[in-house]
Protein backbone atom coordinates (compact mmCIF):
# COMPACT_ATOMS: atom_id res chain seq x y z
CA UNK A 1 0.00 0.00 0.00
CA UNK A 2 1.27 3.02 -1.26
CA UNK A 3 0.22 6.70 0.66
CA UNK A 4 0.31 10.02 -0.37
CA UNK A 5 2.05 11.54 -3.50
CA UNK A 6 3.67 7.92 -4.43
CA UNK A 7 1.91 8.32 -8.00
CA UNK A 8 4.52 11.05 -8.87
CA UNK A 9 7.09 8.58 -7.17
CA UNK A 10 9.69 9.77 -10.14
CA UNK A 11 9.01 13.31 -9.77
CA UNK A 12 10.36 13.36 -6.06
CA UNK A 13 13.69 13.96 -5.20
CA UNK A 14 15.80 11.43 -6.35
CA UNK A 15 18.34 11.02 -3.70
CA UNK A 16 15.59 9.98 -1.42
CA UNK A 17 13.34 8.37 -3.52
CA UNK A 18 15.31 6.71 -6.49
CA UNK A 19 13.95 8.99 -9.68
CA UNK A 20 12.05 5.70 -11.08
CA UNK A 21 8.13 5.47 -11.42
CA UNK A 22 5.64 4.04 -9.35
CA UNK A 23 5.09 1.40 -11.58
CA UNK A 24 8.36 1.01 -12.26
CA UNK A 25 8.86 0.01 -8.31
CA UNK A 26 5.77 -1.73 -8.29
CA UNK A 27 6.91 -4.23 -11.40
CA UNK A 28 10.04 -4.63 -9.67
CA UNK A 29 8.18 -5.72 -6.30
CA UNK A 30 5.99 -8.00 -8.21
CA UNK A 31 8.74 -9.83 -9.56
CA UNK A 32 10.48 -10.08 -5.87
CA UNK A 33 6.97 -11.30 -4.59
CA UNK A 34 6.88 -14.08 -7.01
CA UNK A 35 9.88 -15.36 -6.05
CA UNK A 36 9.26 -15.44 -2.64
CA UNK A 37 5.96 -17.30 -3.40
CA UNK A 38 3.64 -14.61 -2.98
CA UNK A 39 0.73 -12.70 -4.55
CA UNK A 40 0.66 -9.30 -4.74
CA UNK A 41 -1.74 -6.80 -4.78
CA UNK A 42 -1.34 -2.94 -4.78
CA UNK A 43 -3.17 0.08 -4.15
CA UNK A 44 -2.14 4.09 -3.95
CA UNK A 45 -3.87 6.99 -3.33
CA UNK A 46 -3.41 10.48 -2.79
CA UNK A 47 -7.08 10.60 -0.05
CA UNK A 48 -6.69 9.57 3.41
CA UNK A 49 -10.17 8.77 3.59
CA UNK A 50 -9.42 6.21 0.54
CA UNK A 51 -6.32 4.77 2.62
CA UNK A 52 -8.42 3.90 5.40
CA UNK A 53 -11.44 2.19 3.83
CA UNK A 54 -8.95 0.28 1.72
CA UNK A 55 -7.54 -1.50 4.88
CA UNK A 56 -11.18 -1.39 6.11
CA UNK A 57 -11.69 -3.68 2.92
CA UNK A 58 -8.31 -5.30 3.69
CA UNK A 59 -8.81 -8.67 6.03
CA UNK A 60 -11.00 -9.52 2.84
CA UNK A 61 -8.16 -9.05 -0.06
CA UNK A 62 -5.31 -10.04 1.78
CA UNK A 63 -3.57 -12.19 4.10
CA UNK A 64 -0.54 -9.52 5.01
CA UNK A 65 0.24 -6.07 4.36
CA UNK A 66 3.54 -3.80 3.09
CA UNK A 67 2.50 -0.30 3.91
CA UNK A 68 4.50 2.90 3.12
CA UNK A 69 2.11 6.08 3.74
CA UNK A 70 4.62 8.36 2.74
CA UNK A 71 3.76 11.70 4.67
CA UNK A 72 0.66 9.99 6.55
CA UNK A 73 3.16 7.67 8.64
CA UNK A 74 4.07 10.84 10.79
CA UNK A 75 0.69 11.85 11.57
CA UNK A 76 -2.46 10.03 10.43
CA UNK A 77 -3.91 8.46 13.76
CA UNK A 78 -6.88 7.32 11.46
CA UNK A 79 -4.83 5.39 9.39
CA UNK A 80 -2.83 4.31 12.38
CA UNK A 81 -6.67 3.15 14.01
CA UNK A 82 -8.10 1.24 10.89
CA UNK A 83 -3.95 -0.73 10.04
CA UNK A 84 -5.25 -1.63 14.09
CA UNK A 85 -8.61 -2.78 13.01
CA UNK A 86 -7.37 -4.87 9.90
CA UNK A 87 -5.13 -6.67 12.23
CA UNK A 88 -2.89 -8.44 9.45
CA UNK A 89 1.10 -8.94 9.65
CA UNK A 90 1.82 -5.60 8.31
CA UNK A 91 6.00 -4.29 7.31
CA UNK A 92 6.30 -0.59 7.45
CA UNK A 93 8.68 0.68 4.55
CA UNK A 94 10.27 4.08 3.83
CA UNK A 95 12.48 4.25 0.80
CA UNK A 96 15.23 7.24 1.86
CA UNK A 97 16.62 6.70 5.85
CA UNK A 98 13.44 8.68 7.65
CA UNK A 99 15.93 8.13 11.14
CA UNK A 100 18.65 10.35 9.24
CA UNK A 101 16.21 13.29 8.01
CA UNK A 102 14.30 15.86 9.88
CA UNK A 103 12.87 15.06 13.41
CA UNK A 104 8.99 15.19 12.52
CA UNK A 105 9.98 11.99 10.11
CA UNK A 106 11.45 10.05 12.69
CA UNK A 107 7.44 9.33 14.53
CA UNK A 108 5.69 6.98 12.76
CA UNK A 109 1.62 6.56 14.15
CA UNK A 110 2.79 2.91 13.16
CA UNK A 111 5.01 1.62 15.97
CA UNK A 112 3.53 -1.26 17.97
CA UNK A 113 1.21 -2.31 15.15
CA UNK A 114 3.89 -3.37 12.42
CA UNK A 115 6.14 -6.64 12.60
CA UNK A 116 8.87 -4.75 11.39
CA UNK A 117 9.96 -0.68 10.38
CA UNK A 118 12.18 -1.03 7.25
CA UNK A 119 13.91 2.35 6.10
CA UNK A 120 16.59 3.80 3.88
CA UNK A 121 16.78 0.94 1.78
CA UNK A 122 15.29 2.13 -1.14
CA UNK A 123 13.62 -0.28 -3.73
CA UNK A 124 15.51 -3.27 -1.89
CA UNK A 125 13.54 -2.64 1.54
CA UNK A 126 10.35 -3.93 0.00
CA UNK A 127 12.11 -7.41 -0.83
CA UNK A 128 13.19 -7.37 2.58
CA UNK A 129 9.66 -6.60 3.53
CA UNK A 130 8.39 -9.90 1.34
CA UNK A 131 10.96 -11.58 3.45
CA UNK A 132 9.49 -10.94 6.67
CA UNK A 133 6.03 -11.43 5.30
CA UNK A 134 6.62 -15.04 3.98
CA UNK A 135 8.16 -16.02 7.06
CA UNK A 136 4.88 -14.74 9.13
CA UNK A 137 2.78 -16.28 6.79
CA UNK A 138 4.85 -19.27 6.76
CA UNK A 139 5.07 -19.03 2.63
CA UNK A 140 8.17 -21.07 1.48
CA UNK A 141 9.30 -23.09 4.48
C1 LIG B 1 8.75 8.11 2.76
C2 LIG B 1 9.32 9.02 3.87
C3 LIG B 1 8.28 10.04 4.31
O1 LIG B 1 8.84 10.86 5.34
C4 LIG B 1 7.87 10.90 3.16
O2 LIG B 1 6.87 11.82 3.57
C5 LIG B 1 7.42 10.12 1.98
C6 LIG B 1 8.18 8.93 1.60
C7 LIG B 1 9.82 7.19 2.17
O3 LIG B 1 9.47 6.23 1.49
O4 LIG B 1 11.02 7.43 2.39
O5 LIG B 1 6.48 10.48 1.28
O6 LIG B 1 7.73 7.31 3.32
Amino acid sequence: MHGVNFDILERRDASFYGGRSLSELEHQIARWAREAKLEPIFFQTNHEGEFVEYLHRLPDLADACVINAGAWTHYSRAIADALGVAALPAVEVHLSDVEAREDWRKVSVFDGLVVEKISGKGADGYREALDVIARELGVGA
